[in-house]
C-alpha cells in the first residue's frame, strides 16, 4: 500500500501526541514526537551547566550540539516510544515543569532547529511516518501528503496538562500551568525561526469539544482520503 507522510502541528498540550501516536499505531506507521527532541536538548542543557539561571550559554550549546544524540525506542511493556538522550532513557525527565518552562527559548535557537530538523528529515526519508510538532508541515516536511493543524482553547489545554501531571503524581497549580501554556504559545508563535503557524494546505482541527473517539474518527477519514 502507498505510504505517505503525515504532519500534525499545533499548540502545546492540545492532544497532538495522543492523536498522532494512536493514528500511527492504527495504520502501522512510525511515530515521532519532535517536541520530545527539543525537550531532550533542554534537559541536556540543564544537566550540563548551559543554563545560568534563565540565561542560555549559546556558544557552549553550539559547541556541544553535535554531541547530542536523540533516538526513540519502543518500550516492550507499554508498546509506547520512549525518548533516549545519548543512550539513556529520559522519557520521564523531559516531561517535568522545569523542562517545560525552559524548552521554548532553547527551541527558538536557529542552530538547535537546524540540527533537529536534519535529524527529523532523516527519520522520515522512507515515508510511512506520523510526526507531530510545530513546524512539521511548514518546514520539516512541506510536501507531506496529509497536514493537520490542531488547536483548542488555552484553558482546556492547561486542564489537560494538569490532569496528566496529576495522574503521574506531579502536583502543580492550575494557574502555573495555564501561565506556562500561554507563555509557550507566545514564544512559539513569535520566534523568528520557524514560528508556529498553520501551513496553507493544512486542515484545521479545533478539538476543544471533541472526544478522543470523535477526533479519531475524523482523522481516520482524512487519512483514507489522503492515501
Ligand atoms: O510538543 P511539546 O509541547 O512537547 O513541545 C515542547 C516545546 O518544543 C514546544 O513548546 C516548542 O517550544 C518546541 N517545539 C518546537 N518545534 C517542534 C516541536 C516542539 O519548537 N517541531
Amino acid at each position: 500500500m502507498k505510504k505517505i507522510t503525515i504532519a500534525i502541528d499545533g499548540f502545546s498540550s492540545c492532544g497532538k501526541s495522543t492523536m498522532a501516536k494512536d493514528l500511527a499505531k492504527e495504520i502501522g506507521y512510525i511515530y515521532i514526537d519532535s517536541g520530545a527532541m527539543y525537550r531532550a536538548v533542554t534537559l541536556y542543557s540543564i544537566e550540563n551547566g548551559i543554563f545560568h539561571g534563565d540565561t542560555i550559554d549559546t556558544d557552549e550549546l553550539k559547541r556541544r550540539i553535535g554531541d547530542i544524540h536523540i533516538s526513540f525506542r519502543i518500550d516492550p511493556e507499554t508498546g509506547r516510544p520512549n525518548t533516549y538522550l545519548n543512550g539513556v532513557n529520559v522519557e520521564n525527565k523531559i516531561r517535568t515543569m522545569e523542562v517545560s518552562s525552559k524548552v521554548s527559548p532553547i527551541s527558538a535557537l536557529g542552530f538547535v532547529r537546524e540540527a533537529m530538523v536534519a535529524q527529523q528529515q532523516e527519520m522520515g526519508k522512507a515515508k510511512g511516518i506520523v510526526m507531530d510538532g510545530r513546524d512539521i508541515g511548514t518546514t520539516v516536511f512541506p510536501d507531506a501528503e496529509l497536514k493537520i493543524f490542531v488547536t483548542a482553547s488555552a484553558e482546556i489545554r492547561a486542564q489537560r496538562r494538569y490532569d496528566e501531571l496529576k495522574a503521574k503524581g506531579q502536583e502543580t497549580g492550575f494557574e502555573e500551568i495555564l501561565e506556562n501554556v500561554k507563555q509557550r504559545d507566545h514564544i512559539d508563535q513569535t520566534r523568528e525561526v520557524s514560528p508556529l503557524k498553520k501551513a496553507d494546505d493544512a486542515l484545521l482541527l479545533d478539538n476543544s469539544h471533541l472526544t478522543i473517539a470523535e477526533q479519531k474518527e475524523w482523522l481516520m477519514a482524512e487519512y483514507q482520503k489522503a492515501i
